[in-house]
């Protein structure tokens, strides 16, 4: 039985497959509309969620299976102390597959271990993000046509960003691509993404704090959120929140075919005049998420 806990948990040749099939559902979604007729999706989540809880939901019910599931830790038996293994094992009897959000980093491992169906990992901590980086690549495979040979930004927090993680993780894996870290110096990304994924791949990469000087080499510029929910101390958080503000007088710089990518939810790392700029590809990308999670269940559940 496979589960999608990271991104490395699928070879390259697996994650082209999915984006084959995810690109074919986003133009004849009616073949695939009972593909998943009387399966079950359990969505347990035990952190806020918008997007990926509600089109885990859209993608299992246009694959025509049902769904059932949580979204807030305070209304599950975990109020009441129970594990993340209890409830796993119950909720295994009652679903075909389980996607799970976390706050604790790990649990949808230890959710594997006792699981008799499979688990995809919605986001755990400030770890991993899966399903986020099949949703970013397909749509950097949509708008430049490849998943190798180009310049990609990481700008904002990328200390507890999982889904720049994820996406690095995954981008390591593929050829000629080239990383420029921007982000304060007390949000850089962890030490082990650099030597257990970026070194270890010999993937060229550098940091900076500058996103004006490193918007001109860009193909591809990745927003993020300064994830306040990971903060110890509000002051921090509040000295750190708008360290970059993406303007549309700032993308005067910028390559007129950079594609400018972001997870959502915004704060206010974009001002919203970008958003009608051809370069925004943010509520694409939210499209592909659909798409991306349908190939993925159908995948995980063995559907041809
Ligand atoms: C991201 C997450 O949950 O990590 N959101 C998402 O799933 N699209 C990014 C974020 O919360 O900032």
């Amino acid at each position: 039985m496979k589960n999608l806990l990271s991104i490395t948990d699928f070879s390259v040749a697996e994650i082209d497959e999915l984006l084959e099939v995810a690109s074919d559902i986003s133009v004849n979604g009616e073949k695939y509309a009972e593909k998943c007729k009387n399966k079950i999706l359990a969505t347990l989540f035990f952190e806020p969620s918008t997007r990926t809880r509600l089109s885990f939901e859209s993608a299992m019910l246009s694959l025509g299976g049902k769904t059932l599931g949580f979204s807030d830790a305070n209304s599950s038996s975990s109020s009441k102390g129970e594990s993340v293994s209890d409830t796993i094992r119950v909720v295994s009897c009652y679903s075909d597959i389980i996607a799970m959000r976390h706050p604790k980093e790990g649990a949808p491992l230890v959710a594997s271990m006792s699981s008799t169906v499979p688990i995809i990992n919605a986001g755990d901590g400030g770890h991993n993000h899966p399903t986020q980086t099949l949703t970013d690549l397909l749509t950097i495979k949509t708008e430049k046509g490849k998943l190798d040979d180009f310049v990609i930004g990481f700008c904002g927090d990328l200390k507890f960003g999982r889904t720049v993680h994820s996406l690095i993780d995954a981008l390591a894996m593929r050829k000629g691509i080239k990383v420029v870290l921007i982000s304060p110096e007390e949000l850089k990304v962890p030490d082990y993404v650099k030597t257990d994924v970026m070194d270890k791949h010999g993937m060229e990469y550098e940091e900076t704090t500058d996103l004006e000087k490193a918007l001109p080499k860009l193909d591809v510029l990745y927003m993020t959120r300064v994830q306040q929910e990971r903060f110890f101390s509000e002051d921090e958080y509040l000295r750190l929140r708008d360290s970059y503000i993406l303007t549309l007088d700032k993308l005067q710089n910028a390559k007129k075919d950079m594609s400018i990518l972001h997870p959502l939810p915004r704060v206010n790392e974009i001002s919203v005049d970008v958003d009608k700029d051809p370069r925004a590809c943010y509520f694409k990308q939210v499209q592909n998420g659909k798409y991306v999670r349908m190939a993925l269940i159908m995948k995980l559940l063995g559907v041809k």
